[in-house]
């Protein structure tokens, strides 16, 4: 694992920025795992103005995402199928058709977390995979708990995840309790993993993630397993 630290969020973004871009440049047909969250925001503004400015294309690219709240439609300001066409798709000339999030709506959502997960699969994994990293340690949606899971499944939030995605809604009361996550295999099979965070209130969980005990109780020191992780890193 590498650790690169920044000394303003603007950087860390043209860092993460240039890591996708270099993965798109080298096989324009690449799959994307990509994040929501506010810490890919930055990276995300980068990668639409390479678009606007350099010609960075992603015309022949496949994105998959991590997440997305179960019960919230495409269509609600707070699920990420609106984050990733808000921040990254509408400014790309990214195919919508194979742009893919777990539907929060779906009548069943076990099948369509095995869908996902067949896709996945039929995909050949991601080539490189985009990160945050939640307060209690959470990739994806990946919450503590006794044992790492491995397929996309359905997951009960934390109640301190719950607190801290409030800000994003009117009330705490209004966050969805549950979520559709892409699982450990699915991250773990990526090729490449950049994980961004920013701000002083994450760094003890990064650290905890990057060089503590690999315990589904901090599901981001999984990565620690991985070959091909960079970790970036800024103070604000
Ligand atoms: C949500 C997402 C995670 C993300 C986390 C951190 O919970 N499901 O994938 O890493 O937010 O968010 P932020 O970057 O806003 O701290």
């Amino acid at each position: 694992m590498t650790v690169k630290t920044f000394g303003s969020s603007a950087d860390l973004a043209r860092e993460a920025a240039g890591i996708i871009a270099s993965v798109i440049c080298a096989k324009p047909d690449c799959v994307l795992g990509l994040a929501t969250g506010s810490s890919p925001i930055g990276t995300y503004d980068e990668l639409a103005r390479m678009h606007r400015e350099e010609g960075l294309s992603f015309a022949r690219c496949t994105s998959v995402n991590l997440d997305e709240y179960k019960g919230l439609s495409g269509t609600h300001p707070q699920s990420y199928r609106f984050f990733m066409e808000e921040h990254l798709f509408s400014r790309v000339d990214i195919d919508r058709a194979r742009t893919f999030v777990p539907c929060g709506t779906a009548d069943d959502p076990a099948a369509e977390c095995a869908a996902y997960d067949a896709r996945l699969e039929a995909l050949g994994g991601t080539d490189v995979q985009l990160l945050g990293i939640g307060p209690d340690g959470h990739i994806g949606f990946n919450e503590p708990g006794d044992a790492f899971v491995k397929e996309t499944h359905v997951v009960d939030l934390d109640p301190t995840t719950i607190e801290a995605n409030a800000r994003f809604f009117a009330s705490a009361a209004e966050v969805p309790r549950q979520a559709l996550t892409m699982g450990m295999g699915g991250i773990m099979g990526a090729r490449k993993i950049v994980l961004v965070a920013s701000g002083a209130a994450k760094k003890a969980v990064l650290d905890a993630a990057v060089s503590g005990p690999i315990t589904p109780r901090l599901p981001a020191s999984i990565l620690q397993l991985h070959r091909d992780v960079v970790v970036l890193w800024s103070e604000n």
